[in-house]
């Protein structure tokens, strides 16, 4: 049995994550892939609980949210996506162990090697095989969340915030370039997701076979 492959999806709010994570695993089923999706945080009923909690209780200390996203990412991890790939199965994630990189870390200002130490307990040996960036100037995603209808709290944060944690996606993609491919979020749907496709097929298709 070949082990499955793990893709995540990243990027700022309404870069089109969960669009593209959705169509993406449509391609890879119509090619005989068994595909799951996934999203973080949530993705088990720990996790939906861990998401339910911080959506609605705003953890004031950084340290509390990190530890209750690691905590959700273990339980993820252990129960849904090892599983999945040891299975033979692909497992595409909405948002994974970046944003925490990036939210808790870049714009929080956490420790990057206390949150990479946390990955090596929570992640390792099944870190990410294939990270898509979606990049969108920071005005753009946040319109986009807005004509949605739904806004996080994270939404509702200074444009220079925003444009913070795109830099931090932007720096992860400099920085492990055989893991991230960077992909231009401001085109269409359908421009974006041949985009993704032709990442997935270089990096990960041909070799699958
Ligand atoms: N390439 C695109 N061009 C225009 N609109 C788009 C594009 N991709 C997604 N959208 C729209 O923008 C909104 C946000 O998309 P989506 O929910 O996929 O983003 P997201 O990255 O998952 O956002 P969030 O971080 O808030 O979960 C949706 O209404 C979606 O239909
Ligand atoms: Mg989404």
């Amino acid at each position: 049995m070949k082990r499955g492959k793990f893709i995540t999806f990243e990027g700022g709010e309404g870069a089109g994550k969960s669009t593209q994570a959705k169509r993406l695993a449509e391609r890879l089923e119509r090619t005989g892939i068994s595909v799951i999706v996934t999203r973080e945080p949530g993705g088990t009923p720990v996790g939906e609980d861990v998401r339910e909690l911080i959506m609605r209780d705003h953890p004031t200390d950084p340290v509390t949210e990190l530890l209750l996203f690691a905590a959700a990412r273990a339980e993820h991890v252990t129960s849904v996506i090892r599983p999945a790939l040891d299975d033979g199965t692909w497992v595409i994630s909405d948002r994974f162990m970046d944003s925490t990189r990036v939210y808790q870390g870049k714009l929080y200002g956490l420790e990057p090697e206390f949150i990479a130490q946390l990955e090596r307990f929570t992640v390792a040996p099944d870190y990410p095989d294939l990270t898509l960036i979606l990049d969108l100037p920071a005005s753009a995603g946040i319109e986009r969340a807005q004509l949605r209808g739904t806004l996080s709290r994270y939404d509702a944060e200074r444009i220079e915030t925003h444009e913070t944690l795109r830099e931090g996606f932007l720096e992860i993609a400099d920085a492990e370039p055989l893991r991230c491919v960077l992909i231009d979020a401001s085109l269409t749907v359908s421009s974006v997701e041949t985009a993704v496709w032709q990442a997935v097929s270089s990096h990960l298709l041909a070799e699958a076979d």
